[in-house]
């Protein structure tokens, strides 16, 4: 299995091109059993994510065919000639619970596998199905499927999300958009990929009001056409770079990222000593003088977002005085901890907080992690360190940041891929 080597200690200096959002495009290609059209996606990230949801779709029967020469565009179509998502796939990626939605809209029935738990936390799935079971669907949990049927159709219905879930607004957002009837989804999650989605359904025909606010309403229409979406960038990936040009000192252009998806990042970043700016070319990022200790509370976008809990953490461990680390959305979300502290971090972790008091500096070392967000808040980590770091497992790594070393490699750091 692959693994990175990093020297640390270089500053970074460059230009970083950032590519379209993975949390875009999972959604987006669960869009294209909505329609019998074809509908095209363009900015689409080379990961191994994406392959995984091509798989499924191919097999429901809708066929992914790369057309231009980068492999970023994406044509989806073909006839939906089966409504089942076996275990086999849904369980290398949570996100196949997305075909859910659309398979039942569309053909008013599915057998979608549980995804089961994963390493940050149980992530159940029961918000998916209540709101379908309040659109008039029967679900039944059987052998770790669902089995859900509408014989009569999704019709619309008003439903409030208990907790904000990012899946289930997705699923019962393309559910809604064939039902019968108008639905609203209260509470709604408003991360930028749900805007991109509720765009994209409405270049393909759905009326959807609120895009961006916690109120969704949505008008099913019978029948949705094919479109083309350029995915929005992926404000993980470029948060994640932001924090490793902060970790590792220099200046850096995020090329193709958004500010403005970056706020509730910026804000904490400016406060450690780190500037994001506008750059005509995307953002421009900028380590000051010493990084200084920030306390972060995860939250539902526009909070500080989960999936940069990780990156941040590195960044705390060699800041100077103390920084608490608070995660609200998974239970199980601080794995990256105990390898930082294996590099010589001082980081306690007191149930949902994490104390992470700064040090000088980090050693290198071999480590591995459970997940994508904690593998790259390793890289960084290796960034900052002395010595050799061998981070290990690099297959979470390649689920979500595309050529993570070549991109680093290019502004200076000492990073390389090491395949056996
Ligand atoms: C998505 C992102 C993931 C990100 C997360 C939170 C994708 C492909 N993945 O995951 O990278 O970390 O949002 O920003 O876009 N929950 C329930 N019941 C449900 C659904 C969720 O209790 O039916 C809980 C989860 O266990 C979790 C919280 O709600 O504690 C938020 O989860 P959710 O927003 O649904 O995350 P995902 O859509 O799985």
């Amino acid at each position: 299995m692959d693994r990175i080597r990093i020297r640390g200690g270089r500053p970074l200096d460059g230009e970083i091109l950032i590519h379209g959002a993975k949390n875009a495009a999972l959604p987006l290609m669960a869009a294209g059993l909505l329609t019998d059209e074809r509908l095209i996606l363009s900015n689409v990230p080379l990961l191994a994510d994406i392959e995984t949801m091509a798989i499924l779709l191919a097999q429901h029967g809708i066929a992914t065919d790369r057309i231009g020469n980068d492999g970023r565009i994406l044509s989806l179509g073909g006839p939906i000639t089966s409504t089942l998502a076996p275990y086999d796939i849904v369980r290398k990626m949570r996100a196949s619970i997305l075909v859910l939605g659309p398979l039942l809209a569309r053909c008013r029935e599915a057998q979608v596998s549980l995804p089961g738990g994963c390493a940050i936390g149980a992530r159940p799935v029961d918000l998916h199905l209540k709101g379908l079971e309040q659109m008039g669907a029967e679900i039944r949990l059987d052998g770790g499927y669902v089995h859900a049927r509408a014989p009569a159709g999704l019709r619309g219905a008003d439903i409030l999300f208990p907790s904000v879930s990012v899946g289930a607004t997705e699923n019962l957002l393309m559910a809604a958009s064939l039902a019968d009837g108008v639905t609203t989804l209260a509470n709604a999650a408003r991360e930028p990929e749900i805007c991109d989605l509720a765009l994209c359904l409405t270049a393909m025909g759905a009326r959807i009001d609120g895009i961006g606010s916690g109120k969704l309403t949505i008008e099913g229409v019978p029948r949705l056409h094919g479109a083309e979406h350029p995915i929005v960038p992926d404000r993980i990936e470029a948060g994640t770079y932001a924090c490793a040009a902060a970790i590792a000192g220099g200046s850096v252009t995020l090329a193709g990222a958004r500010l403005d998806h970056l706020a509730a990042l910026a804000t904490p970043l400016a406060e450690a000593g780190v500037e994001l700016s506008e750059h005509e070319r995307g953002v421009a990022v900028r380590r000051l003088d010493g990084l200084h200790g920030t306390d972060v509370k995860t939250e539902p976008y526009p909070g500080f977002p989960t999936d940069m809990q990780a990156q941040f953490m590195s960044l705390m461990c060699v800041a100077e005085g103390a920084a608490m680390i608070t995660e609200t959305i998974f239970e199980n979300r601080f794995m990256h901890a105990p390898e930082l502290n294996r590099m010589g971090a001082r980081i306690n972790v007191h149930g949902a907080s994490a104390i992470v008091r700064g040090v000088p500096a980090l050693q290198g070392a071999p480590v591995m992690a459970t997940d994508l967000r904690a593998s790259v808040s390793l890289v960084l980590a290796g960034l900052a360190a002395q010595g050799e770091t061998i981070v290990n497992r690099v297959y979470h790594l390649d689920r979500g940041y595309e050529a993570v070393e070549r991109q680093l490699a290019a502004c200076g750091a000492d990073i390389e891929r090491l395949t056996d």
